[in-house]
């Protein structure tokens, strides 16, 4: 099992009221299974990607990734955890914005002791057919160029767990569809699990499982 939620919840105290975004979760994923997670806004999806990729900490409960507790990892470990085993791509693209395209995506094998990443990172941009953007900052490229950049940059590492929040979100029907064929096509060629947020039910449709999410309960 590579994902396992066990009687999770999350609660955001926000003043004096506390926000339920996820209520009593329970979830598996197996090894190399894709999964669709579908809900209206607001239901708690983003709150359970966040979750996943250590992020944040559920507020009871558990989450294991590849049988390891996350949820009871201290930070370090959750960071060293995450730069070994999880990718994410965001709706907001989320690069940095004064680091070029490959720096970019140099800069998780560079956290993981990696003391020569240009020569792996510019393979991967040429995998997301950007080698010639390589040295194009964030602010000179368009919302397509610079989510194949954030692929690019969550893929490079391998990770066996690939999270995407709305990945095509902020970008336009074609270029969407582009990105999105891009995030399957490299999940699959890697044998990673994509677990992917989309309203789309298409797109949910192209995972193996699928789960709905409504007011932060599980269906
Ligand atoms: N940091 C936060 N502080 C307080 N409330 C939050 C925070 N993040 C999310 N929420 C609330 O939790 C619920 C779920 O949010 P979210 O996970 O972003 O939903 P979705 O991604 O499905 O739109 C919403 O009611 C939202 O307002
Ligand atoms: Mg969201």
């Amino acid at each position: 099992m590579i994902i396992k939620i066990e009687n999770m919840s999350k609660s955001y105290l926000q003043g004096k009221t506390t926000v339920n975004a996820l209520k009593n979760i329970n979830l598996e994923v197996e090894d190399s299974q894709s999964m669709a997670i579908v809900g209206p806004s607001g239901s708690g999806k983003t709150t359970l990607l966040s979750l996943l990729g250590g992020l944040d900490l559920p507020t009871s409960g558990s989450i294991k990734l590849r049988d390891k507790c996350i949820s009871s990892m201290t930070e370090e470990e959750v960071v060293e955890f995450r730069s070994e085993n999880i990718g994410i791509v965001f709706q907001q693209f989320h690069l940095m914005p004064h680091l070029t395209a490959l720096e970019n995506v140099c800069l998780p094998l560079e956290i993981m002791g990696d003391k020569n990443p240009e020569k792996l990172a510019l393979e991967f941009l040429d995998h997301v057919g950007l080698s010639k953007r390589a040295d194009h900052f964030p602010h000179q490229m368009s919302g397509g160029e610079c989510q194949r950049v954030a692929i690019a940059r969550a893929t490079v590492t391998r990770p066996k767990i690939l999270l995407a929040d709305e990945p095509s979100g902020n970008l336009d029907t074609e270029t969407g569809i582009k990105v999105m064929d891009l995030i399957f096509k490299i999940a699959e060629e890697n044998q990673m699990n994509l677990i992917l947020v989309t309203h789309d039910i298409r797109l949910a449709n192209r995972c193996q499982k699928q789960v709905h999410l409504t007011g932060g309960l599980l269906k």
